[in-house]
Order: structure tokens, then C-alpha cells, then sequence
């Protein structure tokens, strides 16, 4: 048979395109990826069409995520339809959850590899090219993938850099996929952290965000996110950390401390209530109370007024009532969320509250309506309240259309300005002149008047 040759990758370099979906650690991920199959000549390509190698980092967390999945595939494929055919790999939470039955339907999918099984990918993808069989890899071995990966350099180089010290999940939330995609709780070794740290910032970053599923859940050998973010603050030339995403029960008073301590930890504390109902949070076997969000909300508020909070928000949760949605709204008063994620409750295959009846379609759409409302006018609100005044901004890059620099204030907000590329990496002082509910829009106050945090 003739072979079909791909016009658009004459030469046929090994090149690999990668789609992520998901968290911020599937990002992570997608990118030490990269740096793996490097070793084994591949190169990345922005372009489907280059590509000789396709990979899609899925996530599961909601909706009709394996649907997705298979939507994707099916575009790749006519992508392809007059081209020779990239491998195939679908890795990420859905490939886990869903090993067994991907090969079969989608005989174009070629290898599956679940999110602890990426230190095994270049063998894999060898392995298929010697003996053209479909395979697929999805134990869970954390150790050994963050062992592998602490071998290959993180060639991250960006302002703001993902860092991943934590992973896997024990709380079982009724309505969570995550402890089956990613496994149980694991904590990266500390002193391979700080090197990883070390070498992204000699590569450029001035920002690390540590990640995990329960970050604040770090634990090597007795040593905590505390005595890491305080390690970390020892290199000079970072500048900003942040974590996410924590639980409320993990909030331990060494964290709250550090906000004591710490000169480069960002004053945004992302920690997802999930309801403002006790009743729903039992419902949800989130094993944290109002009471006790509130008293570390209060607690990290009296450390340091300016710190803000943002959270994560499940409405519509099977047996939620009025009662209980109007708890939360009047949490949302009482905390005054910066910025928030919400979402309307999607049953996962597998979990607890998969078997419980869902609340009527209008009903929930409703409510996520009202919800959002009032969340959107806060961050509106907050964003205006900066006007007129002076934010230093961590400077990341130039937006694509080249007319502006791109940052971020304290609070992870987008501010975008005029100004010269070699503010790049630096923080600089913006004064704000106008703003809507997701942006910050300002100039550049005194640029001899560079701020070092
Ligand atoms: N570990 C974090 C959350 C990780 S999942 C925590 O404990 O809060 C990210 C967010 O997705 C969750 O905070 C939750 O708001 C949302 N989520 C998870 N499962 C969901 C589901 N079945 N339906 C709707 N939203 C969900
Ligand atoms: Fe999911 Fe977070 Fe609950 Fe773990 S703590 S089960 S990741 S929502
Ligand atoms: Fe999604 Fe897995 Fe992250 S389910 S949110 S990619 S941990």
C-alpha cells in the first residue's frame, strides 16, 4: 500500500501536538510532557496539521467530559482524513476513568495513559512504533512518575510558572471524580521541589504556583506547604507565590502563620466551600462547617485586612433547598469573594451522589444564574474600587495583538497597560484607570520607580 505522506510536516520531523483540558495541573502535565518526549526527538507543534503525534489531556471533573473526548478524536480524524495518521494517545483523568472501554470504541486512539503514568510514555510511544500494538497504562504510581520527571528538566519559561507538589485526593466528596482519576494522596519529596523551583526561576520565572488536588494536604516526612512556601521565599529573584487548591480542613494554623511571615505570598486565598449550607456540606461529605470556613476566614482577615478569598461554588447539589441556596448567598455577602468558579452539579460515574436523584434542569439553571449574578457584581465591584489607585503588577508577557503588556495584580486579576518589553518579569507600579468585571486597565505610574517585593 502506498504510504500517505503529510504535506503540511514534509520532512517528517517527530512532532507532537498536545490539547489540554482541565485543571492547572493537567497543564502542568501537558508541559512535562513536552520536556519528556523531547528525549525521544519529538518537537512541539502549535498546528494539528504538523503533527505526527496527537495527544488530548483530558479532564473529567464534569459534564459530558468522555463525550468530548470522542467529539475531539472525531475531529482529529478528519483533520487527517487525506494525511498520514498521527499516534493517537489520550491521557489525563478520563483515560483513567475510562481505560477500559476507550481502545474498543475508538479503534483510532492508539495508546492511553493515565495522569500517574507519564513517566512511562516514551517507552510506550517506542514500544508502539516497534510492535504497532494499542496500549494502554494506568496504575497509579506517583512515586515513581515525579522520581522520572525530577530527572528531566522542567523547560518551563514563563513569568508565572505551575508547580506540582501535591497530587491525588483522600477526602471522597460525594460528588468527586478526582481521588478515582488521580489516586490517593501524594506529596512530591521537598528537596526536589526546591530544585525544580530553583531551575524555573534561573529560567525566568518570578512566580511559582505550587498546585495540587489538596495542596494545602502536603506532607513529606513531617514538612508542610508552610515550611515550603517559606523556603521557597528564600530565592531572591522569585518574587510571587500562590498555591492552589487547598481544603478548608487542611488550613492548618502553620499556614495561617505563614501569612505572619511571608513577603511574597500573595494576599488571594483560593479555598472552595463548595455550599453555604452545613446540611449540603454533610450532604457532600465535605467534613468542614460554615463555622470553621468563616473562622479561618476571620483569622487570615485579622492577620492581614487586605487578604481576599475566592472559592469554588457546587449548585443545585441533590437535597440542596431554598433554605440552603440562600445560606450560601449569604455566605457570598458575609465574604465578599473576590473571584469564583460555580457550577451547577453534574453526577460523575462511580461517585456517591451519582446514585441520587438531580434537582429539576430550570430549577438549578436558576439558581446558578442568581449565584453567578452576585458574584460577577462583587468582582465588579471590587475591580472599580481599584480604580484610581496604585496595584503593583507582576508583568508576564505582551498581549498577542502586541499593543499591550499583560500582568497580573496581587489578586490575580488581569491588568493590561502600555509599555516597553523590558518590563517583562518585573513588578511594576500600575496606576488603574478603568476596569470591567475580569480586567484591570491602567499606566504605568514611574518606571525608575520599579517596586522589588
Ligand atoms: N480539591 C478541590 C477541588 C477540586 S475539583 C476542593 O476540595 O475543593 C474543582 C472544582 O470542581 C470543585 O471545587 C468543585 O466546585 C467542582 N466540581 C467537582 N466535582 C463536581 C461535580 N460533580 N459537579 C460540579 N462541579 C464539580
Ligand atoms: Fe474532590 Fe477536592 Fe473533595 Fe478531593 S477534596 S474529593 S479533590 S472536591
Ligand atoms: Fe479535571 Fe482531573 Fe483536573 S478531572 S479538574 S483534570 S484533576
Amino acid at each position: 500500500m502506498m504510504m500517505l505522506q503529510n504535506l503540511d510536516n514534509p520532512k517528517n520531523v517527530k512532532k507532537i501536538f498536545i490539547k489540554t483540558f482541565g485543571c492547572q495541573m493537567n497543564e502542568y502535565d501537558s508541559n512535562r510532557i513536552y520536556d519528556t518526549v523531547k528525549k525521544i526527538g519529538y518537537e512541539k507543534t502549535d498546528k494539528y496539521e504538523d503533527a505526527n503525534c496527537y495527544l488530548l489531556n483530558t479532564c473529567h471533573i464534569r459534564d459530558k467530559a468522555k463525550e468530548k473526548v470522542y467529539h475531539e478524536i472525531g475531529r482529529v480524524k478528519k483533520i487527517f482524513r487525506s494525511k498520514c495518521k498521527p499516534l493517537v494517545i489520550v491521557a489525563g483523568c478520563v483515560a483513567q476513568a475510562e481505560h477500559k472501554e476507550m481502545l474498543k470504541r475508538e479503534p483510532y486512539i492508539d495508546l492511553v495513559l493515565g495522569p500517574q503514568s507519564y513517566h512511562k510514555i516514551n517507552d510506550t510511544i517506542l514500544n508502539h512504533q516497534n510492535e504497532k500494538k494499542k496500549k494502554e497504562e494506568t496504575e497509579f504510581d506517583a512515586i515513581v512518575k515525579f522520581d522520572y520527571l525530577s530527572k528531566i528538566k522542567n523547560q518551563t519559561k514563563k513569568i508565572s510558572s505551575f508547580l506540582t507538589i501535591q497530587e491525588g485526593c483522600d477526602k471522597f466528596c460525594h460528588f468527586c471524580v478526582v481521588p478515582y482519576t488521580r489516586g490517593p494522596e501524594y506529596s512530591r519529596p521537598f528537596d526536589q521541589i526546591l530544585e525544580e523551583a530553583k531551575h524555573l526561576v534561573e529560567n525566568g520565572s518570578r512566580e511559582i504556583i505550587l498546585l495540587g488536588q489538596n495542596v494545602n494536604a502536603y506532607n513529606f516526612d513531617g514538612l508542610r506547604l508552610s515550611n515550603l512556601i517559606l523556603e521557597l521565599e528564600k530565592i531572591s529573584s522569585l518574587k510571587r507565590i500562590r498555591y492552589m487548591t487547598s481544603h478548608p480542613n487542611d488550613m492548618t494554623e502553620d499556614l495561617v502563620n505563614t501569612y505572619k511571615k511571608s513577603k511574597k505570598l500573595m494576599p488571594l486565598v483560593h479555598l472552595p466551600v463548595q455550599s453555604g449550607s452545613d446540611k449540603v456540606l454533610e450532604l457532600m461529605n465535605r467534613k468542614h462547617t460554615i463555622k470553621k470556613y468563616l473562622e479561618i476566614f476571620n483569622k487570615l482577615k485579622k492577620i492581614n485586612p487586605e487578604i481576599e478569598f475566592s472559592s469554588d461554588f457546587i449548585i443545585a447539589y441533590p437535597g440542596e433547598d431554598e433554605n440552603d441556596f440562600k445560606d450560601t448567598l449569604k455566605l457570598i455577602d458575609e465574604v465578599k469573594f473576590v473571584s469564583s468558579f460555580s457550577f451547577i452539579y453534574s453526577p460523575r460515574p462511580g461517585t456517591v451522589a451519582s446514585k441520587l436523584p438531580t434537582m429539576n434542569s430550570k430549577k438549578s439553571l436558576e439558581r446558578l444564574e442568581v449565584i453567578q449574578k452576585k458574584l460577577f457584581d462583587n468582582q465588579i465591584k471590587v475591580n472599580k474600587s481599584f480604580e484610581n489607585k496604585i496595584i503593583n503588577v507582576l508583568v508576564e508577557n505582551r498581549m498577542e495583538d502586541k499593543s499591550k503588556l499583560f500582568g497580573r495584580s496581587e489578586y490575580m486579576t488581569s491588568v493590561l497597560f502600555s509599555g516597553s518589553d523590558d518590563l517583562i518579569g518585573k513588578i511594576v507600579q500600575i496606576k488603574i484607570q478603568n476596569s470591567n468585571q475580569n480586567t484591570l486597565f491602567g499606566k504605568v505610574v514611574n518606571q525608575s520607580n520599579i517596586k522589588v517585593a
